[in-house]
C-alpha cells in the first residue's frame, strides 16, 4: 500500500539502511512533470523519494508508484506554512525540488487568484521553511543542500519569428500565469543572494508526454480526437511552441541537481519548434495510423476564438546546458509524439480516472467562453 499522510512519517529503517542515499522532497509530485520526476528518480537511482502535493485537479496519485520502499505522498499545501515546516523537520531533506504551481494558462486568465496564491505565496512559504531548515543544518550538510526551483520559459514573454530565449533573455511575462511563475523566479533568486540559501533554477519550454492531464494542447487533441470530438486550435493556429519529451526534463533536472552551479539558471528545450497546426497535424497522422476507427481525424480541426495576450512563440537555446553539464535529449518529437499517442491508447483507466465532474465544468467553460472563430 502507498503511504498516503498529512504529516508523514518517513521509513527509518529504509534511511539507516541506504545512510549514502539523498533523501529529496518533490513538491508537485502528483502532477504531469512531478510525477515523471517520481517514477524515473525511483528507477534509476536510490534515492528517498517524498512527494508534497495538495492533490489539486491536476494532481493525480494515481501517476505515481503505488507501494514504493523509498517513495512517501504528503498531501499538503505549500501555503501552508507549519505543515510544510513540520515535513521538512521530519524528513530533514538533502533538496528540495519545487515543482508545485498552478500551470495552465487558460485557466490563469479565468481565474488568476490561485495563481497568485500558489506561485508567489506558496513559493515565498516554502522559501521560508526551507531557510529556516538550511540554516541549522551542520557545515557540510549545509554546503551540499539544494533547493531547485523548476520554471517556465513562459517568463521571458514572446518572440517574433527569430532569436530564442536563454539564461541572459530579459524577463517579459505576459499572461498572469507566467507573471507568477516570474514571480516565484524572482523570490528564488532573492532567497539566494540575500540569505544565500544554494538555489538552482531551470526554465523549460513545453513539454508533452505520458500522464499529461487533458486540458493541455497535446493529450486535449489526443482525447478528443480518439472520442471524435472538435479539435480547438485558437486563432490562426501559427503560434510556435519548442517541445521536450517529459522524460528528457526529468533528466535535465536532475543533471541540474546534481551537477549545477549554486545561483545559476539554465534553460531547457527541446529544438523542437513547431507551430500548433504542425503539431495538430502530426497528431492527426499518428492517430489515423493508430486507430483507424476515426481516420481522417483532421476532419475534426476547428478554428476557435484566440487566447487574450496569447504569445507568439518560444524557442530556447540550451546549449548552456548541453556544454556545462552534458544534458541531451534523447527522444525527438516524432518519437516522443508516437510514444505519447500509444500510452494515451493504452491507458484508458488513468485517463477515465482524471476526467471528473470539475474537468468537464471547465472543458464546457473555456469552449462556451470561445465559440467557434
Ligand atoms: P501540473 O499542473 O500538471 O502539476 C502541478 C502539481 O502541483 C499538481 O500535482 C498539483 O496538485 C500540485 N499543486 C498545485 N498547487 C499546490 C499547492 N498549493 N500545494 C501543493 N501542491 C500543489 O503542472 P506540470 O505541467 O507538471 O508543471 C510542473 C512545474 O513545471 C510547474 O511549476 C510549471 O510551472 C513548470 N513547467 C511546466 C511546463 C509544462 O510544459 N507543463 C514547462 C515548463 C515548466
Ligand atoms: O512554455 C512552457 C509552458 O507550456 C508551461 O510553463 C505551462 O505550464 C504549460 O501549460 C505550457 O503553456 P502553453 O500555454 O504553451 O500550453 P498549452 O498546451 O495550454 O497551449 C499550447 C499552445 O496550443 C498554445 O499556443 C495555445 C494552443 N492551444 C491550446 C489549447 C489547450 C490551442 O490552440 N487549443 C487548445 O485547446
Amino acid at each position: 500500500m502507498r503511504q498516503v499522510s498529512c504529516f508523514p512519517v518517513i521509513d527509518l529503517k529504509n534511511l539507516t539502511a541506504n545512510n549514502m542515499s539523498k533523501t529529496i522532497i518533490v513538491t508537485g509530485g502528483a502532477g504531469f512533470i512531478g510525477s515523471a520526476v517520481v517514477r524515473q528518480w525511483l528507477a534509476e537511482t536510490d534515492w528517498h523519494l517524498v512527494c508534497l502535493d495538495k492533490l489539486t485537479y491536476a494532481g493525480n496519485s494515481t501517476s505515481l508508484p503505488a507501494s514504493h520502499p523509498r517513495f512517501e505522498l504528503a498531501v499538503m499545501d505549500i501555503c501552508h506554512a507549519v505543515a510544510v515546516r513540520t515535513l521538512i523537520t521530519r524528513v530533514q531533506p538533502d533538496a528540495i525540488v519545487h515543482l508545485a504551481a498552478e500551470s495552465h494558462v487558460d485557466r490563469s486568465i479565468s481565474g488568476p487568484g490561485e495563481f497568485i496564491q500558489t506561485n508567489v505565496v506558496g513559493t515565498y512559504e516554502l522559501l521560508q521553511a526551507t531557510r529556516e531548515y538550511w540554516n541549522a543544518l551542520e557545515r557540510e550538510r549545509k554546503a551540499a543542500f539544494r533547493f531547485h526551483h523548476v520554471s517556465t520559459d513562459e517568463v521571458y514573454g514572446t518572440l517574433g519569428a527569430e532569436g530564442y530565449f536563454d539564461e541572459n533573455t530579459a524577463y517579459a511575462p505576459n499572461s498572469p500565469y507566467s507573471a507568477s511563475k516570474a514571480g516565484s523566479d524572482h523570490l528564488v533568486r532573492a532567497w539566494h543572494h540575500t540569505y544565500g540559501l544554494p538555489v538552482v533554477t531551470t526554465n523549460c519550454s513545453n513539454n508533452y508526454g505520458p500522464y499529461h492531464f487533458p486540458e493541455k494542447l497535446i493529450p486535449l487533441m489526443i482525447l478528443n480526437g480518439l472520442a471524435g470530438k472538435p479539435l480547438p486550435v485558437y486563432g490562426d493556429g501559427l503560434n510556435v511552441r519548442d517541445w521536450l519529451f517529459v522524460e528528457d526534463h526529468a533528466r535535465a533536472i536532475r543533471a541540474v541537481l546534481e551537477h549545477g552551479r549554486v545561483g545559476e539558471t539554465y534553460c531547457v528545450g527541446g529544438r523542437a519548434e513547431r507551430t500548433n497546426m504542425q503539431v495538430v497535424n502530426t497528431l492527426c497522422e499518428l492517430l489515423d495510423e493508430l486507430h483507424p476507427q476515426g481516420a481522417p481525424h483532421a476532419r475534426l480541426i476547428t478554428y476557435v476564438k484566440d487566447r487574450p495576450g496569447h504569445d507568439r512563440r518560444y524557442a530556447i537555446d540550451c546549449s548552456k546546458l548541453e556544454t556545462e553539464l552534458g544534458w541531451r535529449q534523447q527522444e525527438t518529437f516524432e518519437s516522443g509524439l508516437r510514444k505519447t499517442v500509444q500510452w494515451y491508447l493504452d491507458n484508458p483507466e488513468w485517463v477515465q480516472g482524471v476526467i471528473s465532474g470539475s474537468y468537464r465544468q471547465w472543458i464546457d467553460h473555456n469552449y462556451a467562453a470561445r465559440g467557434q472563430a
